[in-house]
Order: C-alpha cells, then structure tokens, then sequence
C-alpha cells in the first residue's frame, strides 16, 4: 500500500513515516523546508533503515504534484503540510489562508484526476469553540477559532468534507490533534521550532539545554488544581501510530469522520515542568508572567470515540515524552542543525588553537 506525506520533513510527518515505514508501507513524501530540514528525511531513513520516494515541493504547485501522482499509484494521501504557528498567523492571515486552503484543494483537485478517495488530515484541537464542557468530543461545538491559523484548520475540514459528500467512494479522516510532545525513542529526530518556540515542550526543552534563561509560565490563576493551564499532552509516536490506525479505517469506510487524538488525560504547567525535571535531572528556571491572550484554562479530550472506531489508544506516558524530548534535545542542541552548527564550532575552534 502506497502512502502519500506531505510536509514528511516536519515534527509530526517524519515520526509517522518512520511509522508507516517500520510497517512496510511504500511511502512517498514531500516538503518545501520553509518550516523544516532535509536532515530529518536523512535521519528517518537512517532509522527506518530503507529508502523511499521524497521530493522537495510545494504542496500548492498543481503541476508539480499531478507529476507525482503520476508517476506513483497512492492509495492514501496523509496531508500534514501546513503553516502553523499561532502568533504568526495572526500577523500573517493572508499567508496563512493562501498556503493552507490552497494546498488542500489542489491537493483534492489531484486526487479526483487520479482517482484517490483516501485522505487523512492533520487537523487540530483549536477548531473547538473555547464555550465547550470538558472532556471535548468529536460531538463537541467547533467554530469561534481564536486566530487565522484555527480558521485554517476550521475551513479545511470543511473543503474536505464537502469534497467527501460529493465524491463517490470518498473516505476522509479529521484527525484533531491535541498537544504533540515527545521525539522518537532513538533521539535522532525531534521537534525543531525554527524560531523561539510558541509551544511550551520545546521551550522547556531549549531552557534545559541552555538556549533559553528561563520558562515564563503564562499565568498561575486559573480555575485548576495549581492555577496553570491545563492541556492533553500526547506522545508524537502515539500520534504517528494513530495516523496508521486511521489508513486502516479508511480501507473500509466511506464519508467524512472526526477523531480526537488525544491520551483523555489533562496536565498543568508546572506538573509538566515537574515531569520534565523527573525524567531528566535537569531543574527548569520559571518565572510566573501574565496569561497568554487567547489562552483557555482546561483542554483535553474523551478518547472513547477514536479506542470504538480506530481501535486505537495512547500508550506512552508524559514522563516518557520528557525523557524522549531531552535525549532529542541533548543530542541536538541546535535541533537539525546541529551537524552544521558543530562543525561550525570545530572550524572556530581549530581556528582559535592554531
Ligand atoms: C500549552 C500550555 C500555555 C508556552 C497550541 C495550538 C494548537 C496546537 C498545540 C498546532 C498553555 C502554557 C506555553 C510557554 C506557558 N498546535 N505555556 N509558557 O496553546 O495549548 O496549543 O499548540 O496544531 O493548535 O493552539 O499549546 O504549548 O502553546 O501551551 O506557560 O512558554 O502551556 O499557557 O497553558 P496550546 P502551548
């Protein structure tokens, strides 16, 4: 079974095909870099220890991808590629509308031509409305998205599932992450923020490497146990596997169908940064700042719907994503860049004792 990726170089793409390729699924996979490096392909097949098919694109190129599908016969389309930083989208709507509805509907405009009816999409939990009871469902209202990029996610569901009813055959699975966190137990590949991280594992972790100075924890006056947010952390590999047990329930499914990914768990900042300190030894510096606009008190999802229908269900614990983000992040202080970044060192160094 061929399986299509897109952004297969990012945090989440490349821990699903080291997945998907460890099952012996035929990957191809694509990505522009503009929010990740080729190093993480390199790595994925180091790891996976085969080849498959990658090509450096743009997902929005509709030549470029007609090329491809083409050339490979894909059974299911994985689409992860996306801008997706909160802030940034605020700043940056038109970019963030442009790149992600265009890439979706070329994305389906080339799957009609091709005739592929299986897609999975990336989406998130901040297409909830933030008025919902908690725990979240799939039932649970969406809309009222706080920035561009929920929109985004927002209005790509829909595309899809409007695409899913007036296509025969069509099967499409929402998969609403909630909060990715972790790495690949090897430490070899890892999430990588280009710029200061925007999410608080990455943060955590550049502070423990000494990237950072500090943790600001962003208010501790909140309507939980400790005052922090509260959020569903769940392990990048549990999410990868999560995408595998979706082509699964696609083979056999017709429709458009919503599944939160998520461990059915909530933890708080500073029970976060608590585990963090646990599994590493590393004591994390934090200040107590002012509440992040647009922040919610509690998020996190029932998991009844996605371990019924996928017959899917976390395994990892978030002592062990922290563990598994310090050895990422340990290994690779400057993320993929790292290599360069150390050979950069050694050319300076050199330099400076002769
Ligand atoms: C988690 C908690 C913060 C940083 C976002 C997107 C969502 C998804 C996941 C893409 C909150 C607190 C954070 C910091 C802090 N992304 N925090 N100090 O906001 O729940 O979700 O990322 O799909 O769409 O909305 O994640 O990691 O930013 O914040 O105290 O430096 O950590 O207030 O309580 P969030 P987050």
């Amino acid at each position: 079974m061929k399986v299509f990726v897109t952004g297969g170089a990012g945090y989440i793409g490349s821990h699903t095909i080291l997945e998907l390729l460890k099952l012996e699924y035929d990957v191809v996979a694509v990505d522009n870099f503009v929010n990740s490096k080729p190093e993480a392909i390199k790595r994925v097949k180091e790891l996976a220890g085969c080849d498959f098919s990658f090509y450096e694109m743009n997902v929005c190129d509709d030549w470029q991808l007609d090329e491809l599908f083409t050339k490979h016969k894909i059974d299911c389309v994985i689409h992860f590629a996306g801008l997706k930083a909160v802030g940034e989208s605020v700043t940056k709507p038109l970019e963030y509308y442009e790149n992600n509805l265009n890439s979706t509907m070329v994305l389906c405009e080339t799957m009609k031509k091709h005739n592929v009816k299986n897609i999975i999409f990336s989406s998130s939990a901040t297409v909830y409305s933030t008025e919902n009871e908690m725990p979240l469902t799939e039932r649970s209202r969406i809309g009222g998205c706080t920035n561009p990029y929920g929109w985004t996610k927002f209005m790509c569901e829909q595309i899809l599932r409007d695409t899913a009813n007036a296509n025969e055959g069509w099967s499409v699975a929402l998969l609403r992450y909630f909060n990715p966190i972790g790495a690949h137990e090897s430490g070899k590949i890892g999430e990588d923020p280009q710029n200061i991280p925007n999410n608080i594992m990455p943060y955590i972790a550049q502070v423990a490497v000494g990237r950072l100075p500090y943790l600001s924890v962003f208010g501790d006056d909140y309507d939980t146990p400790d005052g922090t947010g509260v959020r569903d952390y769940i392990h990048v590999v549990d999410l990868a596997r999560g995408h595998v047990a979706a082509i699964e329930y696609l083979n056999s499914h017709t429709g458009a169908n919503i599944f939160n990914l998520g461990t059915g768990k909530g933890t708080s900042v500073l029970e976060l940064v608590s585990a963090f300190e646990d599994a590493t030894g590393v004591e994390i510096s934090r200040k107590i700042a002012p509440r992040r606009p647009g922040d919610i008190a509690v998020c996190y999802t029932s998991t009844e719907n996605t371990k019924k229908e996928l017959d899917w269900e976390t395994e990892k614990t978030v002592f062990q994503a922290c563990a598994d983000t310090w050895k990422w992040q340990k290994n690779n202080p400057h993320g993929y860049d790292s290599i360069s970044r150390s050979h950069e060192d050694i050319r300076i160094n050199s330099k400076s004792s002769s």
